[in-house]
């Protein structure tokens, strides 16, 4: 079973530390790429020259892109 997707954030989510108990903020993943959901590994890197109003199809393992209609 697959899916698709889509999703428009190009960064994470951050937790503030006041909010957890831990006291140490964190980075949610709001882009979808990350290996390590729902934490942000830094893969988000790609999106942020995207071009507004395209869409685009990253592979999951070598984060390649390309545009789709
Ligand atoms: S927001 Fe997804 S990897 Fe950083």
């Amino acid at each position: 079973m697959a899916r698709i997707v889509k999703l428009e954030a190009t960064g994470p989510v951050k937790i503030e530390p006041s909010e957890i108990p831990e006291g140490k903020a964190l980075f949610i993943c709001a882009c979808g790429l990350t290996k390590k959901f729902p934490f942000c590994d830094g893969s988000h890197k790609p999106t942020r020259d995207e071009e507004p109003g395209c869409c685009y199809r990253y592979d999951a393992a070598t984060l390649a892109r390309e545009k789709v209609d």
